[in-house]
C-alpha cells in the first residue's frame, strides 16, 4: 500500500488568544487542542506524522515528547503553502493529508473519505458557511467542477458571495504536492505563499479536484480566540454526554457534566449535576455519584455511592462503599468493599480493608487499616514529623475513640480499643483498652468566667 503522510499545520501564533501559552496547547476536554488532531492522525495509521510548528515550539514539542512525530520548524510564518514546503523533505511517496493543528474536533471519517478520493484526485473538505467572510472560497465552473480556491482578500465581489468555503483540510498525491509547491509564489493580497493555489495547478494539470462537503461545522472549526475555545468545549462535552446517555448512563442534566479525559461507565450508573471527571475514570455498575463531585484517575467499583461534594484523586473505591458528602480521597488511597468514609474526612495513601468506617472529621494518611475497624470522629494519624513520613497500622476490628492522635510509626493491634481523646505514641496491644489522657478530671468550684473589661 502506498504510504500515508499527515502534515499538521500548527505554526500560527494565536495572537487573538492573548496568552503566553501557544494556541495549540490550550485545552479542550482536558487535552491540548493539538492532541485531538494528533489522535485523529494516529487513527488513520500513517507512516509519518509531521507537525509544522513555530511560535512556542519547544513547549509544544515537550507536550508531545512521547509521540512518534517529526517536528519541523517554520521560523517565519509566510503562509500555509510555505508551511507545507517545510515538511516536504520528510514526506514519503504515496498520499499526503493536510490537517490544521487548531481544529480539535476534526472528523476521522471525513479524513478517511478524503484519502480514498485522493487516490485519483486532489480531495478537499469544504463547508457551506452562512457567513463566509475571511475564508477561502471554492470557485466552481459551469459544470460544478472545482476550479480554484480564492482567498477572501483576493476575491472579487461576486466570488465573495460564494458560501462554499475551504476548511483547509485536503489530501493529494505526495509527488504532485511536491511539484506544485515548488512553483508557488506570493503574488497576492497578503504576500503569503498560499497552499490553496495548488487547486488551480491541479486543474491546469488536469488532475481531478473533488470537494467533499461536510455538514458538521464544528468538525472544521478552528480555534482563534477564547470565545471559540469555550464554544468548542461545550460542543465536545455535549457530544460526550450524548454518548454516555446512549450507553444507558443517567445524567441528571446532560449540560452539567465535564469530562476532561475518559470516563467509562457500567450499567445503571447515575451522575448528578456539576460533576467533573479528569484523566481516566472507570465507574462500575449501579454506582451513584452525587452533585458537585470532582473525580480524577479513579476506579469506583460496583454499587458504590459517592455523596455530593466529594473529591477523589488517584484512588480506588471498593464495591458498595459509601463516600462523602464532603470527603476527600487523595492519591494512593484504596478502599475495599463496604467501607464508609464520611464528611470532612481526608485520606491519603491509605489502604482501608473491608467494612471499615471513618465517618467524621478525620485525617488518615500513610496508613493501613484492617477489616471492620471503626475510626471515631476527629481522629488524626500524625504521619509527618516535619522531615519524614511514617506509617500507621490499625489491625482488624480495632476501635479508635474520637479525638485521638496516632503518632506514627505506630501499630494498633487487632481488636484494640483506644479511648477517646488519647494521644498514642506507642504500639497498642490487641484486644486491650489503651488510653492516654490527663491523669484525672478536676473541677474548680466557684470558678468565674472572665468579665468584659469596662473602658
Ligand atoms: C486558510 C486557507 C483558507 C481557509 C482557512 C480555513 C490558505 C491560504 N487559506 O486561511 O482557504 O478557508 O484556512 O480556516 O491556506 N499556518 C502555519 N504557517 C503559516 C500560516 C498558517 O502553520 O505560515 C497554520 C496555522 O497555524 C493554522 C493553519 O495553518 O493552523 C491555517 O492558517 P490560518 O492563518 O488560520 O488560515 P488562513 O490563511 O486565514
Ligand atoms: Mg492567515
Amino acid at each position: 500500500m502506498a504510504s500515508l503522510n499527515i502534515v499538521i499545520l500548527a505554526a500560527g501564533k494565536g495572537t487573538r488568544m492573548h496568552s503566553d501559552t501557544p494556541k495549540v496547547l490550550h485545552h479542550v476536554g482536558g487535552q491540548p487542542i493539538l492532541a485531538h488532531v494528533i489522535q485523529c492522525a494516529q487513527a488513520l495509521q500513517p507512516q509519518n506524522i509531521i507537525v509544522v510548528y513555530g511560535f512556542g515550539g519547544e513547549q509544544v514539542k515537550q507536550a508531545f515528547a512521547q509521540e512518534n512525530i517529526v517536528w519541523v520548524n517554520q521560523a517565519e510564518q509566510k503562509g500555509t503553502g510555505h508551511a507545507v514546503q517545510q515538511a516536504l523533505p520528510y514526506l514519503d511517496d504515496g498520499q499526503t493529508l493536510i490537517l490544521l493543528g487548531d481544529v480539535p474536533l476534526v472528523d476521522v471519517h471525513a479524513c478517511a473519505q478524503l484519502l480514498k478520493q485522493s487516490q485519483q484526485s486532489l480531495a478537499l473538505l469544504s463547508f457551506i458557511k452562512a457567513d463566509p467572510t475571511g475564508y477561502g472560497r471554492i470557485v466552481r465552473d459551469a459544470n460544478h467542477q472545482v476550479n480554484a480556491i480564492v482567498e477572501h482578500k483576493d476575491a472579487t465581489d461576486a466570488q465573495r458571495k460564494i458560501q462554499e468555503v475551504n476548511t483547509g483540510i485536503m489530501a493529494m498525491s505526495t509527488a504532485r504536492l511536491k511539484s506544485w509547491l515548488s512553483t508557488l509564489d506570493n503574488n497576492n493580497a497578503q504576500g503569503e505563499y498560499y497552499l490553496t493555489d495548488i487547486i488551480g495547478f491541479a486543474v491546469r494539470d488536469q488532475v481531478a479536484v473533488q470537494a467533499v462537503i461536510t455538514d458538521d461545522e464544528w468538525s472544521v472549526t478552528g480555534i482563534n480566540a477564547k470565545t471559540d475555545l469555550v464554544q468548542i468545549e461545550r460542543v465536545y462535552q455535549s457530544r460526550l454526554a450524548t454518548k454516555l446517555l446512549q450507553q444507558g448512563v443517567t445524567l441528571k442534566d446532560a449540560s452539567r457534566i465535564d469530562i476532561r479525559g475518559s470516563l467509562t461507565c457500567g450499567r445503571d450508573v447515575e451522575i448528578d449535576v456539576n460533576c467533573v471527571f479528569e484523566g481516566n475514570v472507570t465507574i462500575g455498575d449501579r454506582v451513584r455519584i452525587g452533585a458537585n463531585c470532582v473525580i480524577k484517575n479513579a476506579i469506583i467499583h460496583t454499587g458504590a455511592q459517592i455523596a455530593p461534594f466529594t473529591h477523589i484523586d488517584d484512588s480506588i473505591v471498593g464495591e458498595q462503599s459509601r463516600i462523602g458528602p464532603f470527603a476527600r480521597l487523595r492519591p494512593g488511597t484504596t478502599l475495599a468493599a463496604d467501607t464508609h468514609v464520611g464528611n470532612f474526612v481526608e485520606l491519603k495513601n491509605a489502604q482501608v480493608d473491608i467494612g471499615s468506617k471513618i465517618n467524621h472529621l478525620s485525617y488518615v494518611g500513610d496508613s493501613t487499616v484492617g477489616k471492620n475497624v471503626n475510626i471515631g470522629a476527629g481522629t488524626i494519624t500524625c504521619n509527618y514529623d516535619g522531615a519524614n513520613k511514617f506509617r500507621t497500622v490499625i489491625e482488624d476490628d480495632a476501635f479508635i475513640g474520637s479525638d485521638t492522635q496516632l503518632i506514627a510509626p505506630v501499630t494498633i493491634g487487632r481488636g484494640a480499643t483506644i479511648a477517646a481523646g488519647s494521644t498514642i505514641t506507642k504500639n497498642a496491644p490487641a484486644d486491650a483498652l489503651t488510653l492516654c489522657r490527663a491523669k484525672e478530671q478536676k473541677s474548680i468550684v466557684g470558678w468565674k468566667r472572665p468579665q468584659k473589661i469596662k473602658k
